[in-house]
């Protein structure tokens, strides 16, 4: 453990003060990420370079004073950090989730039990909102159900400040943040790192990428892509606002109140999947547009952000109209009926959404890893191949549950006899690694409920 002291920033320059407005409760908003206008359509331009770490903890189980220290440590690294790099994109903005396994293992139950989100059944409250992850319909046999007990999520404009500040928090020995030596950072001997997992989200990047590393397919991405089958996947009206998938944001989904532990925390979800790019761009750009969207969208190949404003959503009457008779299921279609509310709705913060507002949040980003640059638990193969890293935010991983189980899509495949190509582009993928987290507040964002104990 270190014996520097902080090195006082503030009293250099006040980067925090370099920047106007007030820092989210949540860790999920993303302040400073700007919102761009793709021919009257918003979209949010969302940092360029992404990382997750993945670990196991390294300390005992049932050592309450190391768990406590732990936290301690943990919180003034984060802290240091943001003192040196704004809280911005141009910065860097850190997300840290806990899975299952340490409030299962490191956390004794009475006080787990008292706290943990719990989804409401019928009205009452019933298992954690956070639960194992599990297959669905259509995943792959090889499919890895993780057992982590912490993801740290980096996002920066810059590869090189994400670089810095895991080298600074995860590796022993001397490091530099902004120019200045610093030890007191290093947290690294707390976990043991069982993947780190690197990509990217922005404008043409997908093709560049995947044209220098000679991915087939390549060419086939449209030059201004963002992502690597095509279309934008951040629109404003497409990615929940505000709190808005937050535990207890939106009545009904947990026992979580505003006055909750677990307020303004959120389940996520991460996984990895595999693209098989070339079967996707055989399809020709109607085609892809249908399966992306929904079976009824007209836009043309120069439109990448169709519109996703409330008035677009297909609820579930029309979705199996499309089933029935066009045949054809479109990705967002599949899962919008649940991950929009079909109602106008208060939320528990007195604000009134409208019927259509999305409520799930989802930060994915791309990758060419073949799964991840560093997999402590398998294989790493150096062939490119191109991928996502799917990050995703619900009230509650019950809910998850059932919006993924509806991008498989079987029940409306089997009734309307669908093809497996016609059911929005599931056929395209392959997941390889998933696990629900628990995604704190900002305030407990540094092992939750180890004050507790
Ligand atoms: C290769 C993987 C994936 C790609 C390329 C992808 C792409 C997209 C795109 C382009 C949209 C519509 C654009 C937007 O709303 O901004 C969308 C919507 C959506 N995606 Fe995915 N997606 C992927 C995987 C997933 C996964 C694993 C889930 C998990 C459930 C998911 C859930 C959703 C949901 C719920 C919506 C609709 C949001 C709404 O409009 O209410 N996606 N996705």
């Amino acid at each position: 453990m270190s014996n520097t002291a902080a090195f006082d920033w503030a009293g250099v320059v006040n980067y925090a003060k370099r920047r106007v407005g007030e820092v989210p409760k949540t860790q999920y908003e993303l302040p400073g990420v700007n919102v761009e206008n793709h021919c009257d359509v918003p979209v949010a331009c969302v940092p360029l370079w992404h990382s997750v770490v993945t670990a196991r903890l390294s300390i005992q189980k049932g050592d309450k004073a190391a768990l406590k220290q732990a936290k301690e440590r943990l919180d003034k690294a984060l802290a240091a950090i943001e003192a040196i790099y704004p809280l911005y994109p141009d910065g860097i903005l850190i997300q840290v989730a806990y899975g299952l396994p340490y409030f299962r293992e490191f956390v004794p139950k009475v006080v787990a039990d008292k706290f943990m989100p719990r989804s409401l059944e019928n009205g009452r409250p019933g298992d954690w909102a956070i639960t194992d992850a599990i297959k669905y319909p259509k995943d792959p046999a090889h499919l890895v159900l993780e057992q982590n007990d912490i993801s740290f999520h980096f996002k920066s404009d810059y590869a090189d400040h994400i670089s810095k500040v895991m080298r600074a928090l995860f590796q022993p020995g001397p490091q530099m943040l902004n120019g200045i030596p610093t030890e007191d950072v290093y947290v690294g001997d707390l976990f043991t790192i069982t993947s780190i997992r690197r990509g990217f989200a922005g404008h043409g990047m997908p093709r560049v990428m995947a044209q220098r590393l000679g991915i087939p397919g390549a060419d086939k991405i449209p030059p201004g892509a963002m992502l690597f089958m095509g279309f934008t996947s951040s629109h404003v009206h497409g990615l929940a606002q505000g709190t808005l998938p937050s535990f207890e944001t939106i009545p009904g989904y947990t026992d979580q109140t505003p006055d909750s532990y677990f307020a303004n925390g959120t389940m996520m979800h991460l996984s990895h999947i595999a693209i098989d790019l070339e079967g996707w761009y055989k399809i020709d750009h109607p085609g892809r547009l249908q399966r992306m969207f929904h079976a009824r969208r007209t836009e043309g190949e120069d439109i990448l952000s169709p519109s996703q404003a409330p008035d677009t959503t297909t609820f579930k009457d029309e979705l199996e109209d499309d089933a029935k008779n066009r045949k054809l299921l479109g990705h967002n279609a599949q899962m919008q009926f649940l991950s929009r509310v079909d109602k106008d709705t208060t939320t528990v913060y007195g604000d009134v959404i409208p019927k259509g507002t999305v409520i799930f949040l989802r930060q994915d980003f791309d990758t060419v890893e073949n799964p991840f640059e560093f997999n402590a638990e398998g294989p790493v193969s150096p062939t490119p191949k191109p991928g996502v890293h799917f990050i995703g935010f619900a009230p509650s991983a019950q809910l998850f549950d059932k919006i993924r189980k509806e991008m498989d899509g079987v029940d409306l495949q089997k009734k309307y006899n669908l093809p497996d190509e016609n059911t929005g582009f599931t056929k395209f993928l392959v997941t390889t690694h998933r696990q629900h987290y628990l995604e704190p507040s900002r305030a407990h964002r540094s092992f939750p409920l180890a004050e507790m104990i």
